[in-house]
C-alpha cells in the first residue's frame, strides 16, 4: 500500500486534479489517498470541491485578501512542512505552475518525498510571462521525479532541459477529463442569469481575465477593448465571470459597469462555467485553463497574452494570441464578429491536449513506479 499526497489550492490546480484524485481513490489496494488543500484560494477552491465532491483531509486555509506572493509562500511552507512531516506520503502529487505547486515541490524535496508534477514542461522561456508561473514551473521541473507532461511538445521542453526521458511521460491534460465529467446535454444551470442570457439569443462572446503581468495599464486597455465592443454590437452579449482578487474587480467595475449588454458576474461553478462557455460564440481571455478548454468545442480563443506555452491551438488555429493592446484586441474581435469565413476558419473543434484518459494513464504510471504494475504505457497522441 503506498500513501499518495496530493497538493492543491487554486481554482485550476484542483479542476486538473479531481480527475487524478478520484482514479487514485478506486484503487483502494493499491494506494492510500491524502488530499491537502493549501487554500491559497477559498471560494473559489470551494466551488471545484462542491463539483467534483473533494473533502480535502487537510485544510490549511493559507489565503488572506490580496496576499503578497511572499507571505503567501513563507505560510505555505510553514504549514505544508508540518502535514508532511506527521503524514510522511511515498510521493507527493502537484499540478501545474501556482505558488502551491512549487512549495509543494520544495517541502516534500526536504522532506525527501518523491514529487509526480501533472502538466509538467510548459514553458513560454520568457521569466517575466507570465509571472510568477514560467519560474514556477521551471522550479517544479529541477525538483520533480515524474513528470506527466500533457504533450510532445511539453516533453520535448523538459527533454532539453536535461531532464531523463525515462522520468517523463505524456499523458495528455487532464482538463479534458474534468470537462468529460462535467459536460452535460441540456444542462440546467444553477445560476439563474445564464439562463436568462441563453433565451434572449443573442451571440454571447465570454470574458476572463486575472494575470498578475496584465495588472494595471494592460488590464485597463483589455477592459476598454470590450466596453468598445459592446457598445459597437448591441446584438451581443458580454458575460465576463470576474476573478475575485480585487486588484482586478476593481479595474473590470470601473470600465465595464452600467453597459446594457455586459454581465459582470461573481465566479462560475465550473459545471455552469465550461457548459456555458459551449455556448459562446467567442472567448476573449488570459486564462491558461480555458485556452485548452475552448478548441475542444470550436470556439475561437482570443488569448490576452504576450507569450503562450501552450502553443498547440495556436498552431491548430483556434486561439490566436492577441496581447494586450486595446486596439488589436477590438480590431480582432470586430473581424470575427463581423467576417464569417475569418471566423469560420478559426472555429473547428481540435483536440490537442488530451483524450480524457489522462488520469487513468497517470494512475497507471504511478503503479509501474512502485512496481505494482509493469504495464505499457500509451501514451497521448492528439487527433485533429
Ligand atoms: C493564482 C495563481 C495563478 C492562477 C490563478 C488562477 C499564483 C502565484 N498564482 O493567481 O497562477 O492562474 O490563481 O485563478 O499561484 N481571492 C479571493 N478568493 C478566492 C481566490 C482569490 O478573495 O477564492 C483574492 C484574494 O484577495 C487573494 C487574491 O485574490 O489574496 C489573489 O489570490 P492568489 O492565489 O494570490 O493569486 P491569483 O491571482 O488568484
Ligand atoms: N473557471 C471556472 N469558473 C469561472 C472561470 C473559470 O470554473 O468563472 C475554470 C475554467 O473552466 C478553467 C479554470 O477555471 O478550468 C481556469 O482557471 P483560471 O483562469 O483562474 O486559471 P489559469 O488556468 O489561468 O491558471
Amino acid at each position: 500500500m503506498k500513501k499518495i499526497a496530493v497538493i492543491f489550492g487554486t481554482r485550476p490546480d484542483t479542476i486538473k486534479l479531481a480527475s487524478i484524485i478520484l482514479e487514485l481513490k478506486k484503487e483502494k489496494k493499491f494506494f492510500k489517498v491524502i488530499t491537502i488543500a493549501t487554500a491559497q484560494h477559498r471560494q473559489m477552491l470551494d466551488q471545484v470541491l462542491n463539483i467534483f465532491k473533494i473533502t480535502p483531509d487537510y485544510d490549511l486555509n493559507i489565503m488572506v485578501p490580496q496576499q503578497s506572493l511572499a507571505t503567501l509562500t513563507k505560510n505555505t511552507i510553514g504549514k505544508l512542512g508540518e502535514v508532511l512531516l506527521k503524514e510522511h506520503p511515498d510521493m507527493v502529487i502537484v499540478q501545474g505552475d501556482t505558488t502551491t505547486t512549487f512549495v509543494g515541490s520544495l517541502v516534500a524535496f526536504y522532506h525527501q518525498i518523491p514529487v509526480g508534477h501533472v502538466e509538467a514542461g510548459l514553458r513560454t522561456n520568457d521569466k517575466a510571462n507570465p509571472f510568477p508561473e514560467e519560474i514556477n514551473r521551471r522550479l517544479t521541473s529541477v525538483l520533480t521525479d515524474l513528470h506527466f507532461a500533457p504533450t510532445d511538445t511539453a516533453k520535448k521542453a523538459l527533454l532539453k532541459e536535461n531532464i531523463s526521458a525515462e522520468s517523463i511521460f505524456v499523458t495528455g491534460n487532464t482538463v479534458i477529463d474534468a470537462l468529460n465529467i462535467s459536460i452535460k446535454k441540456n444542462y440546467k444551470f444553477t445560476v439563474p442569469m445564464l439562463n436568462e442570457v441563453i433565451s434572449q439569443r443573442k451571440k454571447i462572446i465570454l470574458v476572463t481575465m486575472h494575470r498578475r503581468e496584465n495588472w494595471g495599464k494592460p488590464m485597463k486597455g483589455a477592459c476598454n477593448a470590450v466596453k468598445r465592443l459592446a457598445i459597437q454590437y448591441p446584438d451581443f452579449n458580454f458575460v465576463f465571470p470576474v476573478h475575485l482578487n480585487p486588484v482586478v474587480k476593481e479595474v473590470v467595475h470601473n470600465t465595464l459597469d452600467n453597459l446594457k449588454n455586459v454581465f459582470l458576474i461573481a465566479p462560475l461553478d465550473y459545471s455552469d462555467f465550461v457548459n456555458f462557455m459551449s455556448k459562446t460564440y467567442l472567448i476573449i481571455t488570459d486564462s491558461g485553463g480555458v485556452q485548452e478548454e475552448g478548441p475542444h468545442f470550436g470556439i475561437p480563443i482570443l488569448v490576452l497574452r504576450k507569450v503562450t506555452e501552450r502553443p498547440e491551438a495556436v498552431k491548430y488555429g483556434t486561439v490566436k494570441l492577441v496581447g494586450l493592446d486595446e486596439d488589436k484586441i477590438f480590431r480582432t474581435s470586430k473581424r470575427l464578429i463581423e467576417n464569417k469565413s475569418a471566423y469560420k476558419k478559426m472555429a473547428s473543434a481540435v483536440n490537442p491536449y488530451g483524450d480524457g484518459l489522462s488520469a487513468k494513464r497517470t494512475v497507471q504510471i504511478l503503479k509501474n513506479y512502485f512496481n505494482i504494475s509493469n504495464s505499457l504505457i500509451k501514451e497521448f497522441i492528439p487527433h485533429k
